[in-house]
């Protein structure tokens, strides 16, 4: 059944401020732009239908133009329930004739049933972050399976959801990994969610970083990011984790590393970004000093333990904006900011438009590149090509004014050889 409604946002009189937005973060996508040139001229989208789950904010909404520039018939709905920008969801209705289903703060039910709408309209082509419009395909609406040449996968969370998918040997349709192209998780997950993170905890409490004893779950890609912004600040950092190798790389990057155990008796400030859950329980609220502030940057929110939280409190109360205080029977008081969700897209605007520039970058091409090799490709979660990769990074130097030496045919010729030495 096609979808009859095209929209569903919270107020379209807020076009004009988000037209403003997403053109002031344009003008940091100039890859972006460039690609969008292109499309318009080539069309490879033409008449190729896709729903997009994403985070609905100012970037988001130039990948939106850019594919429809491309000849694409796109529908986006919000891949957090959190994280949509009212205005940007109204002007990419309004303004650009792209149809939304996303509303800021939206429950369960309005969140899945706008997942619903976008899978509705019967997309030969997915975009995820976190794989839930994939996840509903093979679940309740498996027979589009056969209609879809391809999916995209955004984020480190969706890629381990779709390789488990893969390794079962259920996978309905090709993915496209973007967040393993070098020119997504290297800038967007480090720098990007590093600096938002930061301000979305900063947004939500007005805490003073310097001085504090900063606890962050996990160091990954996210969580370098995070540790080294967090320390860039004036806090003292300490690193949990679970994988030797990377609190090896934690401790000789100069952090302090702890169990969760540990940490939570000291730690002022919390932010989790492993993937994984459980990874702030009650037994760690049990230990944690009056006044300690809990976020989330991880994909889901299921990182810190929020039914736990909730029933270790003899009272909760709307503290401040995105932040709810949980008072402990002995008179401790623990803050959660934005109920555990990725705090960077709920109490701030996510990343810069900057480093989103090159991660749509690779979504707009990975859309181009699955279109072009419907027929070859198998179902399977490939990486993004090693040539398109490259070839953000060399648009996104171009760019930024950035030249680069180039290797002589000597050179080149020495790094090939085994047979010259001292
Ligand atoms: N907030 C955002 O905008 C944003 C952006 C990019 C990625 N993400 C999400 O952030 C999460 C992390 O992404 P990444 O790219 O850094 O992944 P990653 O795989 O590089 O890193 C995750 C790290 O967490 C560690 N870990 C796992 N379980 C743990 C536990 N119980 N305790 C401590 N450490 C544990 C792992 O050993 C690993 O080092 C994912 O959910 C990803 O989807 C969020």
């Amino acid at each position: 059944m096609a979808t009859t409604k095209r929209y569903d946002v919270k107020d379209l009189a807020l076009a004009p401020e988000g037209v403003r937005r997403i053109q002031w973060a344009d003008r940091q996508m100039p890859v972006l732009a460039a690609i969008r040139e292109r499309f318009e001229r080539e069309q490879p989208l033409s008449g190729y239908r896709i729903s997009a789950c994403l985070h609905v904010t100012t970037e988001t909404a130039n990948l939106a133009r850019t594919l429809k520039a491309g000849g694409a018939d796109v529908v986006l709905c919000a891949s957090n329930p959190l994280s949509t920008q009212d205005d940007v969801a109204a002007a990419l209705v309004e303004e650009y004739d792209i149809a939304v289903f996303a509303i800021k703060g939206e429950d369960n039910d309005t969140y899945y049933s706008h997942i619903e709408a976008a899978v509705d309209h019967k997309p030969q082509l997915t975009m995820d972050d976190g794989a839930d419009v994939i996840g509903v395909l093979h679940s309740a609406r498996r027979e589009q399976l056969g209609d879809i040449i391809a999916g995209t996968e955004e984020t480190t969370t969706g890629v381990i959801r779709l390789k488990a998918l893969e390794a079962d040997g259920k996978l309905g349709f090709p993915i496209i990994a973007v967040n393993e192209a070098k020119t997504k998780h290297l800038f967007d997950n480090r720098y990007g969610t590093g600096q938002s993170t930061i301000d979305g905890i900063i947004r939500a409490t007005n805490v003073l970083l310097a001085g504090k004893r900063f606890v962050v779950g996990g160091y990954g890609w996210v969580g370098r990011g995070v540790a080294s912004r967090a320390r860039g600040m004036g806090a003292h950092v300490i690193v949990t984790e679970v994988d030797p190798m990377r609190a090896l790389e934690a401790a000789m990057d100069g952090h302090e590393v702890l169990p969760m155990a540990k940490a939570a008796e000291i730690g002022d400030i919390f932010c989790t970004a492993t993937g994984d859950k459980g990874v702030i329980t009650a037994e760690h609220v049990r230990r944690m000093k009056d006044g300690a502030i809990l976020s989330n940057t991880g994909h889901f929110d299921v990182e810190i333990d929020k039914p736990a939280l909730r029933s270790l409190a003899t009272e909760t109360r709307h503290a401040r904006e995105f932040v709810e205080e949980f008072t402990m029977d002995d008179g401790r008081r623990i803050y959660l900011i934005a109920e555990g969700r990725l705090v960077n897209l709920s109490a701030a605007e996510g990343h810069p438009a900057l480093v989103m520039d090159m991660s749509f970058a690779n979504q707009a091409l990975s859309a181009e590149y699955a279109v072009a090799n419907a027929a070859s490709l198998e179902r399977k979660v490939y990486p993004v090509p090693d040539e398109i990769d490259r070839e953000i990074a060399r648009l996104k130097l171009a760019t930024m004014g950035i030249d680069i030496d180039q290797l002589t045919e000597e050179q080149a010729k020495y790094l090939a050889s085994w047979d010259e030495g001292t």
